[in-house]
């Protein structure tokens, strides 16, 4: 697929590109054309002349917003860009268990990855970018958001509050009370990529049943073989940003 313009003309910003969704993301972009930069605390597993990697960890949002606005603050008004593609898929799902055992640093970690570090992350694209440059943002959901997991409440919260901060932000576009002027073509996704097979995954069926007694639901998913590539998710995410026409917010929610 393509847009009709050349390589250079189109960026995206992908968070968590050391591995899973976003490596496989990053990579179809640049097969694509497109210039992409990630960030992740790890390397991306791959090089690129395309690709510009960024090291920081979000749960250090300070550092980590210093070093974005550092990159971007001169690099998204640059007219050239006919098209920017914001990707919010770094996230942190290892706050498992019972809400009785929840741990306060840890829940402000993961909503600080989850939630904050991502709905900063949209204000500052469409703040920066020129309002001719079409922008879609993609906000990297989960069916835990929109359904109540046992032992999911950190992480489902965390991505029911982003899903709600797109569906805010799209109210926002859409105002003429919007400060800043009318915006041309921002379009926001909340994306559920199903089941994935991913370090994720491996992660939440490596659980002990002491500390996530509902850990069996992993297990099944695994052994019944329900997961999928990382590049099927990939190749839809990438189709959302290189199309036109879309709603101001829209979900897409697998199997619903
Ligand atoms: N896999 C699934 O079944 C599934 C289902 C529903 C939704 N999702 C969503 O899909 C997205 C991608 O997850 P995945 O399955 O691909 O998992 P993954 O392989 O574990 O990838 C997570 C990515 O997020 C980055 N990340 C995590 N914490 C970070 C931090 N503090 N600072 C910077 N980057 C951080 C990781 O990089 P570093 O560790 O190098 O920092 C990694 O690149 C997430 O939003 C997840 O919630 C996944």
């Amino acid at each position: 697929m393509s847009t009709g313009t050349s390589d250079t003309q189109r960026m995206a910003f992908v968070t968590g590109t050391s591995s899973g969704i976003g490596t496989a993301l990053a990579m179809e972009l640049i097969e694509r054309g497109w210039e992409v930069v990630g960030v992740s605390r790890r390397p991306a597993p791959f090089l690129h002349a395309r690709y510009t990697h960024m090291t920081f960890d979000l749960a250090d949002l300070d550092v980590a917003i210093e070093g974005i606005q550092a990159y971007f603050d001169d690099r998204l008004p640059d007219p050239r860009w006919q098209r920017i593609g914001l990707v919010n898929n770094a996230a942190d799902g290892s706050s498992m268990g019972p809400i009785e055992n929840l741990i306060p640093d840890e829940l402000r970690q993961v909503y600080t990855i989850n939630t904050v570090a991502p709905t900063w992350l949209m204000g500052y694209f469409v703040r920066r970018c020129q309002s001719r440059t079409t922008l879609r943002i993609v906000n990297v959901s989960s069916g835990a958001a929109v359904r109540p997991f046992p032992g999911l409440a950190t992480y489902g919260g965390s991505k029911a509050a982003l899903r709600m901060a797109g569906m805010c932000f799209a109210a926002e576009l859409e105002s003429p009370l919007r400060s800043g002027g009318p915006r041309g073509d921002v379009t926001i996704l909340s994306y559920e990529p199903g089941t994935v097979d991913t370090a994720m995954q491996v992660r939440a069926r490596s659980t002990s049943d002491q500390d996530f007694p509902w850990v069996g639901l992993f297990r099944t998913l695994h052994s019944q073989g329900a997961l999928r590539s990382p590049k099927d998710p990939a190749i839809e995410i990438a189709n959302y940003l290189e199309r036109d026409g879309h709603d101001r917010f829209t979900e897409r929610r697998l199997g619903a």
